[in-house]
């Protein structure tokens, strides 16, 4: 049975890929004891537009439900992301920022780890952040946030008060929003005539050469292309001007947009449009194939881990990612296959991880007692975190990762 809905882009017809079922929120993390009950379900499934191939969730969950005061996700975690943001914040610096008195707005600041670079360097800056609890992390170092969604009636009110701004910036947020044609039209008002737009997602090509399935959950409503980002940019009289494929977060792009006819587009464009036609990213076969791939990691990774329950061994999970929600969930991991899942954010530690309810423990207890096998979630830091975990390894741990496949390392 084929499935459909309508696109958010253009209003094309979007047809169903995958099916991950029924899924909690990825990042509500319960308190335990708390109501279950009342824990949201939705059906995650994913699909393309025929018309202008944005890949998207087949249903939308309520913004309210997902960035609110309690949002747990703490951008500064990570060492290597400081370093990539105060790379790109000193390059926007150098290229963009430069004129008398600069402005540069963030949508999705987060913890500020991007803006305080700017704010260090005294440049005129503005964050919009609707999740408060990140929103006041980022405040108390100084950053300048507005406690809101960004979306069109916002990008005005900002114009009045503020003029336009020089670079308009949107690290793993802009994927995350359904009504992105709002932003759009609210982006092409605030931003100067010269302005530059720049935002970086996860890439749809490296999630279907990687079968990195677990980028797909509640929150990235998006998986963006050259091809899409294209044409959505087009309908809102913006250009794509640039590319760049960044190794974060499992493969990126960084997208720059500008006014139409503002900017001559870099050559880097038209050769990512003309990979991405080689590779058929947008051909429903391909992503159906990737469908079959990800069937296979699922059954993979369970059979793995009712092996080594079987053998006696303990496993821990390494890294209460929004991504590992969909993989516990569709594969029904719980508790009785992985003892916890060791995180350094204490806005998740001592609580239940969604639906399956894994207890989430501060990073000592996994460095008190190493398991036999660690689950790697949070595999897009691979390399930071095998680099501080080699006592792990020397003590005989294996690391269970799943993307690309299941193996042990
Ligand atoms: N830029 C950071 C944070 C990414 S998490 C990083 O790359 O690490 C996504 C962030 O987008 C969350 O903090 C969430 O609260 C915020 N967000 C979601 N919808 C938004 C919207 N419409 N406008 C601005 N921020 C939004
Ligand atoms: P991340 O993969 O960045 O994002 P998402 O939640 O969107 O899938 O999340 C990484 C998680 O892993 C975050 O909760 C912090 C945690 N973490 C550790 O516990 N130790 C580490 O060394 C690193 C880098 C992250
Ligand atoms: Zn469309």
């Amino acid at each position: 049975m084929s499935r459909t809905s309508c696109c958010r882009i253009c209003n094309g017809t979007v047809t169903e890929f995958f099916d991950f079922g029924r899924q909690p929120l990825s990042d509500c993390f319960l308190v335990p004891g708390s109501a279950v009950e009342k824990e949201f379900f939705f059906r995650l499934a994913i699909g393309i537009c025929a018309e202008c191939s944005m890949v998207q969730l087949m249903r939308e969950v309520p913004r309210e439900h997902m960035f609110h005061e309690d949002y747990p996700y703490h951008s500064s975690g990570s060492v290597y992301m400081r370093t990539h943001f105060e790379n790109l914040a000193k390059r926007l610096i150098s290229t963009e920022l430069t004129g008398d008195s600069p402005f540069a707005v963030e949508i999705g600041c987060n913890d500020g780890i991007m803006l305080q670079v700017l704010a260090d360097a005294g440049i005129r800056h503005l964050g919009v952040e609707p999740s408060g609890g990140v929103a006041d992390l980022a405040a108390a170092k100084g950053i300048r946030v507005r406690k809101s969604f960004f979306e069109d009636e916002v990008a005005a009110d900002i114009l009045e008060r503020e003029g336009h701004a020089d670079v308009i910036y949107a690290a793993n947020t802009l994927c995350h929003i359904p009504y992105i044609g709002s932003v759009l039209s609210g982006v092409t008002k605030l931003l100067a005539p010269g302005g530059v737009f720049v935002f970086e997602d996860p890439y749809l090509a490296d999630i279907v050469a990687r079968t990195s399935f677990d980028q797909i959950y509640d929150e990235h409503f998006f998986l963006f292309s050259a091809q899409s980002v294209q044409f959505m940019a087009r309908r809102h009289g913006l250009e794509l001007v640039d590319v760049e494929r960044l190794p974060v977060h499992g493969g990126e792009v960084r997208y720059t947009l500008a006014h139409r006819g503002a900017r001559e587009p870099s050559p880097a464009v038209a050769e990512l449009l003309a990979e991405e036609q080689r590779m058929s990213i947008s051909d429903l076969v391909t992503l159906e194939g990737f469908g079959e791939n990800v069937q296979k990691i699922f059954r993979d990774l369970t059979t793995l881990l009712l092996e080594l329950k079987a053998d006696g061994k303990r496993v821990v999970g390494y890294g209460a990612t929004a991504k590992s929600s969909v993989v516990t969930n569709f594969c029904g991991i719980g508790p009785e296959l992985v003892e916890f899942v060791s995180d350094i954010t204490p806005s998740k530690q001592g609580r239940l991880t969604p639906g399956v309810h894994i207890p989430v423990r501060p990073h000592e207890e996994f460095s008190d007692a190493y398991p036999d096998y660690a689950l790697l979630f949070a595999w897009n830091h691979a390399e930071e975190i095998m680099e501080k975990e080699q006592e792990f390894r020397a003590a005989g741990g294996k690391w269970i990762m799943y993307v690309p496949d299941v193996h042990v390392v």
